[in-house]
């Protein structure tokens, strides 16, 4: 079964197809980092816009890539939400139109179930159940994972989404965006020792976060100091490994609480180097196993939406006639395929 997955909830147009044999045959991504530079941020508008100009073009070049003729197509995953709502509309539009033209089914897939079952694309792929930190622009949560569509959420952040603290972070230090890379390339020349950020709510019990604390921290630490280059860094090098260790904290006490064995970190986040240091001394201290994307997949990617798809549309899901998207879908509302 080959699934052509569409990725339109933000800023990146990303198209692969995936066949359940074969595994990843092609995939593409158009990045929109440049148009949204200047603005320091996504503006919805322009996004839409270019998914628009870029889709059908990366649809083809994935097609030839794969060798595929729209019959070889089983059916079509796109993300139908959480995201931007012109964003979504533009894949979700040509996802089903496609579709009914190459009379094949079609299905909305969660955005976050993409990137929570982005490992799967790997070749060391982790069994269930699992525990799963999912960490991105737009979300923060904690996962207890039974199987595909058992997404019992345990954590999350009250306020920013981690992604969005290192965005918001960049932008007070007059970095460029998106943040999260920037900072993490500017922490390895700061200097450890000389700035403590707190550890949100870890002196609590549960699991739930909080980081719009630190962005304050960040700010106020910023406009007390001398404003040089390396205090810059230094800031950065602080504000990633509170960060890091406040996941690092709520990780290990999910864990316990769960009784799992394997940890997930999937979205833009799970790309941090740091982050991924941490939790791997956690997992080697606990003999646990930790499990990743390959960097291009922890951020957003057509490939995870493939492959998430063709798990529903495997257990008989579709789209039914009409249309729609949602910008807002918490993950804990989804159901097991087939059900
Ligand atoms: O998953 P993603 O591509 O999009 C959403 O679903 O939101 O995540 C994007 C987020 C951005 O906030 C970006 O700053 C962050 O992931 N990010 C990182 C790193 N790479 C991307 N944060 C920290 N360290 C990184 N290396
Ligand atoms: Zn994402």
């Amino acid at each position: 079964m080959k699934v052509l997955g569409i990725e339109t909830s933000c800023d990146e147009t990303g198209i692969a197809i995936y066949d359940n044999k074969q595994g990843l045959l092609a995939e593409a991504l158009y990045s929109q980092i440049e148009l949204h530079a200047d603005y320091g941020g996504v503006v919805p508008e322009l996004a839409s816009r270019d998914h628009v100009r870029r889709i059908i073009p990366l649809i083809d070049q994935v097609m030839k890539q794969a060798g595929c003729q729209p019959n070889d197509i089983d059916g079509i995953a796109y993300t139908s939400g959480p995201g931007l709502m012109g964003a979504l509309m533009v894949g979700a539009a040509v996802g089903r139109s496609l579709a009914w033209t190459w009379k094949c089914p079609s299905v909305g897939v969660h955005h976050m179930e993409g990137h929570l079952l982005a490992p799967m694309l790997e070749e060391n792929t982790p069994d269930f159940p699992f525990l799963a930190l999912l960490v991105s622009g737009g979300h923060t949560l904690l996962v207890d994972v039974t199987g595909i569509g058992q997404y019992n959420i345990i954590g999350e952040s009250l306020d920013d989404a981690v992604g969005e603290a290192f965005d918001k972070t960049a932008k007070m230090l007059g970095l460029g965006y998106p943040g999260g890379p920037i900072i993490s390339e500017l922490a390895l020349s700061g200097h450890s020792g000389l700035y403590q950020f707190p550890r949100p709510m870890v002196n609590r019990p549960g699991l739930d976060m909080s980081f719009s604390g630190l962005k304050t921290f960040v700010l106020n630490t910023w406009a007390k100091s001398d404003k040089t280059e390396q205090t810059k860094a230094n800031i950065a090098y602080a504000f990633q490994e509170a960060v890091v260790d406040t996941l690092a904290i709520k990780c290990q006490r999910a864990l316990k609480e769960t009784g799992h064995q394997r940890l997930v970190i999937a979205g833009g986040v799970s790309a941090n180097t740091r982050l991924r240091a941490r939790l791997n001394e956690l997992a080697q201290k606990q003999s646990l196993e930790v499990f990743y994307p390959k960097h291009q997949f922890c951020t957003d990617n057509g490939a995870m939406i493939a492959y998430a798809g063709l798990q529903r549309l495997n257990a008989g899901e579709k789209d039914a006639e009409g249309f729609s998207t949602r910008p807002r879908w918490p993950l804990g509302e989804l159901e097991i395929p087939g059900i």
